[in-house]
């Protein structure tokens, strides 16, 4: 297993530019299965979840090409195998995003029902009642559920949960009602960008969608889509990410290929902290620090609100600040394993129900840290960015599922990130021995 070892410190300065965003890319690649012939998506991230994906597509006869240029094509080749395998969902829940086109295409889908997750209770019994509601037969049987129609019947669905609507249960049912007959008016919908962009592909492909980005989505079933060529979004969340990187080592960056209207909750609050950030360009953000930051109390909610995805890094950004901050995460109330391992550097988080109180420190301290989760990982080399001394991350295979080539472009603006094997990280560095010197 790959570790990072960073040595904190140093400001980062210049220009870096966001990938395309993961979380858009996954429901956009599994929609190809509505279709014959070839949808290329354009700007497609290569990271392992895409990776995944890719290989339960090829398992359930879809032909992929990765190009230089980023962009994937995809084929379907055989619609005989509706089995989406327990090694692969097991991987990476998101997964499940192929029920839906599935089930619309093929009358049939067999998904492993997905388990626990580190960042909390992820049920999707949501996804289940609106295949239900659309006239699917749904069995659950060994730990897969078995999902069966002849013809979907379009059908109105209610989308919401109890920590808000859902994206991928939106994906999903979005996937499904666009083949089935007559209308579907999907309400308390997700209006993430990412949902947004599904079906602006769908709409490509020649499906009936209106009202996306609100929470009432119509559609209007047809009998076939044709295949298309999209470019996927700028992922949000890495933006998003280095625009606190930027914040916390007080640095000065230039974000390229950037939507600012979908960083819109991220950007106020971060000015209310006192963090500059301009829009400089087309797609294009300036971040700079030029006055003291102060702490502030922070949700996380579904769009447009500040994204769960996001919790984790404003929580390292708010260790730093003096005075005390709150942070709550109403969509994922538990999502908070980043917190004992920020600690170990010095922070001062006190976790309450589903919130984090925080007393900012003057320094946060290298260490040995653990990566639990996708973000709780990028809240940690945050934390390391700014920290003094060495601080080696574990586990980092999390990292690689959603930020792409990230040491390559943190180093680029001035970091200092090495990606070296679990057993070299067990050497202690010489600034390490020094501070195991200093605390003796
Ligand atoms: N929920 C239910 N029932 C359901 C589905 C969801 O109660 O049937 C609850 C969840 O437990 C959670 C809330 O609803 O409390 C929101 O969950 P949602 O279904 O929206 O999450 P998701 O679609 O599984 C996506 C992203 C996550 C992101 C969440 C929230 C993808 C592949 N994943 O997950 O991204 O945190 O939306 O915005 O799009 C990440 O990228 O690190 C990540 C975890």
């Amino acid at each position: 297993m790959d570790v990072f070892k960073i040595q904190g410190g140093t400001s980062l300065c210049g220009t870096v530019a966001v990938s395309g965003s993961k979380n858009a890319a996954l429901p956009m690649m599994a929609a190809a299965l509505l279709t014959d012939g070839k949808t290329i998506l354009n700007n497609v991230p290569d990271l392992v979840d895409v990776r995944t994906l890719s290989s339960l597509l090829t398992s359930l006869g879809c032909e992929m090409t990765r190009h230089a240029n980023g962009s994937l094509s995809l084929e379907v080749v055989d619609e005989s195998h509706s089995e989406a395998d327990y090694e692969l969902v097991r991987k990476m829940r998101a997964s499940v995003c192929v029920m839906g086109p599935l089930l619309a295409r093929r009358g049939h889908a067999r998904v492993s029902l997905p388990g626990g997750c580190n960042i909390g209770h992820r049920p999707i019994d949501i996804h289940l009642r609106g295949f239900a509601a659309l006239g699917a037969q749904i069995d659950i049987h060994q730990g897969d559920i078995i999902l069966q129609a002849t013809q979907l019947r379009g059908a109105d669905i209610d989308l919401a949960g109890p920590n808000g609507s859902t994206v991928t249960g939106t994906c999903n049912l979005l996937t499904a009602a666009v083949l089935a007959q007559g209308k579907s008016r999907l309400t308390s919908a997700a209006m993430e960008p990412e949902v947004v962009a599904l079906a602006d592909l769908l709409n490509e492909m020649g499906a009936k969608i209106s009202g996306q980005g609100t929470p009432t989505l119509e559609v209007e079933g047809v009998a076939e889509l044709s295949p298309t060529t999209q470019t996927v979004i700028p992922d949000r969340i890495e933006a998003a990410t280095l625009m606190i990187a930027s914040a916390m080592t007080r640095g000065k960056l230039t974000i390229q290929n950037v939507n600012p209207l979908h960083l819109s909750a991220v950007t106020t609050v971060l000015q209310e902290i006192g963090v500059s950030i301009h829009e400089s360009g087309v797609s294009q953000l300036e971040i700079a620090c030029e006055r003291e930051l102060s702490p502030v109390n922070i949700t996380a909610l579904p769009y447009p609100g500040i994204p769960t995805d996001i919790q984790a890094q404003l929580t390292a950004l708010l260790c730093t600040l003096p005075g005390r901050s709150v942070i709550r995460d109403q969509v994922f109330p538990d999502r908070f394993m980043h917190c004992a391992e920020l600690n170990r550097m010095n922070a001062k988080i006190r976790q309450q129900g589903d919130r984090a109180l925080i007393t900012g420190v003057a320094q946060l301290q290298g260490a040995h840290v653990m990566a639990s989760d996708l973000r709780a990982s990028a809240a940690l080399v945050l934390a390391a960015l700014a920290a003094r001394d060495e601080t080696v991350i574990h586990r980092i295979y999390h990292l690689d599922r959603g930020y792409e080539a990230l040491e390559t472009k943190l180093n680029l603006l001035g970091a200092n990130v090495t990606r070296c094997r679990e057993e070299d990280a067990q050497r202690r560095s010489p600034s390490e021995r020094t501070n195991l010197r200093r605390s003796a």
